[in-house]
């Protein structure tokens, strides 16, 4: 039998290059060998989302639409619309009682949002919980597991606590997973923040057309300390070179840019041999290249309305059976399956 998948995405908004570094790339690498769930996160968004619920539904069909224009196939991979599964909010409530405060408090990206989304004294519970509702999410499906960019790498830490711990108490239950982090790391954001992130604004989204594309990575950050294309330049941190590595296919190319701009200097003009320009150019050529074929799938694929929606009802209810599945063992190993 195949083991199991599940990874998920917050469909607050169209998916972003960070995105696909971290994670969709690696789904799309596995969906013929495991079994596949992916979750459309939509109560783990109404965490930071409660007073606007409307943007849930359009951001799910652009999320679907995401996923199928980078080749997941949803024949091999289930959509599944997390809402639409109760048995996660009851898991949710039974692993509550497995988890300190403490433990939650010391997550370090729960820390970093928090403080990125300013809630100060207004921190609703809900937000402070959801690692441990992903944590149910990841149990329901059973998942043995789960590709992730490196920021989740506390969420499945306390998902592997939270599974362990039920076990030692309930008897052997839950799959207890691994995660698996992006070959590549973590892709920056446009502004050279370590992360691509809507909430920041520094994103590159895989639906962006071309002439956005283009904008954006002429207007990224590069070496700061580079004041002219005469003067040597760092290529270590500079995120228009870690995306060129991570998405410009031409890698001979690439060393030379580096080394130009590592040298610096000036040709007999006087101008600049490298400017930041011209690894920009090159550098919105390669995305736009590799985003092309995407796009045009999701072009076609949001003419189809009818079918992305029947697409998500088919993942839903495979999805449904696989929790509910979960939720019968852990009701009679808790001993709470009465009747
Ligand atoms: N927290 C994840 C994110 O913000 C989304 C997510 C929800 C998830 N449930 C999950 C990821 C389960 C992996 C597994 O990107």
């Amino acid at each position: 039998m195949k083991k199991t998948i599940l990874t998920g995405d917050r469909p607050t908004g169209k998916l972003h290059l960070g995105h696909y570094i971290g994670s969709l790339q690696n789904r799309v690498k596995l969906q013929d060998e495991y079994e596949t769930f992916v979750l459309l996160a939509d109560v783990q968004a109404l965490t930071d989302n409660a007073h606007q619920p409307e943007i849930l539904q359009q951001n799910i069909f652009e999320v679907a639409l995401d996923y199928m224009a980078v080749g997941l196939d949803p024949q091999k991979c289930a959509f599944v619309i997390q809402s639409q599964i109760p048995e996660i909010a009851e898991l949710t409530m039974f692993y509550m009682n497995l988890v300190t405060v403490a433990h939650v408090e010391k997550n370090p990206t729960v820390k970093t949002e928090i403080a990125q989304k300013g809630f100060g004294e207004s921190l609703p519970l809900g937000f402070f919980c959801y690692p441990v509702s992903q944590a149910a999410d990841i149990t329901a499906f059973g998942a043995h597991l789960v590709p992730v960019g490196a920021d989740q790498a506390p969420m499945i830490e306390l998902c592997r606590d939270i599974a362990e711990r039920f076990n030692r108490q309930y008897g052997e239950t839950l799959v207890v997973p691994e995660a698996m982090y992006a070959q590549f790391g973590r892709l920056p954001g446009t502004d050279g923040a370590a992360k691509m992130s809507k909430t920041i604004g520094n994103t590159i989204n895989l639906s962006d057309d071309e002439k956005t594309v283009s904008q954006k990575v002429m207007g990224m950050f590069t070496d700061p300390n580079r004041l002219t294309g005469k003067e040597p330049g760092n290529v270590e941190g500079n995120p228009v070179f870690t995306y060129h590595d991570a998405f410009n296919p031409d890698k001979v190319r690439v060393a030379e840019l580096k080394e130009l701009y590592r040298a610096g200097g000036e040709n007999e003009k006087g101008k600049p041999i490298l400017g930041d320009v011209t690894v920009k150019r090159e550098l919105a050529t390669a995305l736009n290249e590799f985003l092309g074929p995407i796009r045009e799938k999701r072009a076609e694929l949001e003419k189809t309305p009818d079918f992305v929606w029947d697409v998500l009802r088919d993942g839903t209810a495979r999805g449904k059976a696989r929790a509910a599945e979960t939720m019968a063992k852990v009701r009679e190993s808790m001993k709470i399956a009465y009747f």
